[in-house]
């Protein structure tokens, strides 16, 4: 039975974003979707990754609000204005891989921490977006080192948090998401534009996916197609 109740109320983390911002629009002209919250580095009330302690606050914040059965955390980074991602191993560095693992993997585990306070226990969903460059079993083309082992530490602290909810919070789902190659700030070095679809077109798709998710999908990795991704 799908676990997105009717209605629902809503929360986007990184609503700033491509995708976040793409996922605000759909809701707000969702019929289904009662409200929806949109917070991120400088909304009112906000978090910032290089800030870990923001994220407690800023969920203690929210908690004073109506309880949320959907949360979707759409924070990443793949390159920053000191360096893209690695092509070769002489590429690789203590910076980039510390900075990385900080933004894509500690931020998000502390978020589903912190933010899981904030899901109605009777029936909610909590979305991470992840990478499927992140996949260890699909990794074919190599590179990209700091991206593929956060968003591959995002993925394995997504699954044991799952496996904690399974006894702690028996009525929400936790998932990964890949959100298929977007075109956003984060793809454009990359030919995002070329190769990327409108962020309209993933969040729409992501999005039936999430109305069709049932407690048993918990603790797995997804596409935007709704296909099943290995670890
Ligand atoms: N685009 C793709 O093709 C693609 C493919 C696979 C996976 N993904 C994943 O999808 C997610 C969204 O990506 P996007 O394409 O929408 O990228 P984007 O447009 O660059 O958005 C990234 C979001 O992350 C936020 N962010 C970055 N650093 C932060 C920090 N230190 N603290 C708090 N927020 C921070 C940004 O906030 P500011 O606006 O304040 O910078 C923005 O809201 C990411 O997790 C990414 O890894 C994207």
């Amino acid at each position: 039975m799908a676990l997105l109740p009717n209605p629902f109320r809503a929360l986007i983390i990184g609503s700033s974003g491509t995708i976040g911002s793409a996922f605000i629009d759909l809701l707000e002209n969702h019929p289904l979707c009662s409200s929806v919250v949109g917070i991120h580095r400088h909304s009112e009330n906000n978090l910032d990754y290089q800030n870990l302690d923001s994220i407690e606050s800023c969920a203690i914040a929210l908690g004073t609000e109506a309880s949320f059965q959907l949360i979707i955390n759409t924070i990443g980074v793949l390159h920053t204005n000191d360096w893209m991602p690695e092509k070769r191993l002489d590429d690789l560095n203590a910076e980039q891989l510390a900075e990385l693992i900080k933004i894509n993997a500690i931020g998000p585990a502390l978020t589903i921490r912190h933010f899981s306070k904030l899901l109605d226990p009777k029936n909610s969903i909590m979305v991470s977006l992840s990478a499927k460059v992140g996949s260890i079993e699909d990794n074919r083309l190599g590179g990209w080192y700091s991206y593929r082992a956060s968003k591959a530490a995002l993925n394995m602290l997504i699954k044991t948090a799952s496996i904690e909810w399974a006894r702690t919070k028996p009525n929400a789902a936790l998932i990964a998401m890949h959100p298929g190659t977007v075109n956003s700030r984060l793809s454009k070095p990359f030919r995002g534009e070329q190769i990327g679809r409108p962020a309209s077109d993933a969040v729409a798709d992501m999005f039936r996916v999430i109305e069709s998710l049932n407690k048993e999908d918990s603790g797995s990795f997804v596409s935007y197609a709704g296909e099943k991704l290995p670890w």
